[in-house]
């Protein structure tokens, strides 16, 4: 491996960064003073230190992020706040989001720097399943749900979808609920909804279509107001990671989605 992409997945900093310490003589090999960045080490027997302290190989990273609404999916946005910004404390080199999710969406979101991993998670031939949580206007009926479980058309050209599953938790009025809604500011949108039907469940899905959630209840007369991602295969978001807060995966959570990937 290159001694500059050793340190830079090393959480030593970005490669371009990594590669100004190796020019200024900050780093040795086998206590050797090294300055070319594209030296090739081998990580597994050479002594890299860096200020004279030995660096260690982070190798693979995997974090479990809670995004919060109002951020882009994207390493940069000329406009908006993206994911990135919360990513401070950690070196985000070749680091980057597995799928994506709405600007107005919440929740689970995987971050890594194993292509390979990201690849065969988002591939659709290998059925993760993704859980979503949504509030809607609207309500669903037997015949709806079987639609929805079964298949169905979202949009001018498409396949119908895969199976899924929906599993309606409330359903009434939007006066009755309003106040359990996270989205408070609903009420600015059209003070008609105040007697409006709403609905709020889970829907499970294997593929991951551009706004395929929301196009999916939309098929079936729902206009999503809410919507956050909650597991992604057995990985369910953790309740105690706050919005816009993030942790590295633990390896028995890592070892299980790989499990799952097989
Ligand atoms: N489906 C959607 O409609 N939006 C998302 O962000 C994710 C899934």
């Amino acid at each position: 491996m290159r001694l500059d992409k050793f340190l830079a997945q090393s959480s030593l900093g970005r490669r371009k960064n990594v590669r100004t310490y190796i020019k200024e003589g900050r780093v040795k090999v086998n206590k050797e003073v090294i300055t070319k960045p594209a030296m090739e080490i081998k990580e597994s027997s050479d002594v890299i230190e860096y200020l004279d302290k030995v660096v260690r190989y982070t190798g693979k990273v995997y974090y479990m992020f809670n995004k919060p609404a109002g951020y882009i999916t994207a390493r940069k946005d000329t406009v908006n706040k993206t994911v990135f910004d919360f990513f401070h404390d950690v070196n985000m080199e070749g680091v980057f989001h597995v799928g994506r999710l709405d600007k107005d969406t919440e929740g689970l979101l995987l971050m890594t720097n194993d292509g390979e991993f990201e690849h065969q998670l988002m591939y659709p031939e290998k059925h993760i399943e993704k859980t979503y949580f949504f509030w809607a206007l609207g309500f669903l009926d037997e015949e709806d749900m079987k639609q929805l479980e079964q298949g169905i058309y979202i949009g001018k050209g498409e396949i119908l979808t895969k199976p899924a599953k929906i599993e309606v938790q409330k359903s009434g009025m939007y006066k009755e609920f309003k106040h359990e809604m996270p989205n408070k500011d609903l009420q600015n949108i059209d003070s008609d909804h105040y007697n409006q039907p709403v609905v709020s469940g889970y829907l499970t899905i294997k593929e991951g279509r551009k706004h395929q959630v929301k196009r999916m209840l939309k098929s079936v007369g729902c206009y999503v107001v809410y919507l956050k991602r909650v597991s992604i295969g057995g990985l369910m978001l953790h309740e105690s990671l706050g919005k816009g807060q993030y942790r590295s995966l633990t390896d028995v959570e890592i070892q299980s989605l790989f499990g799952e990937l097989r």
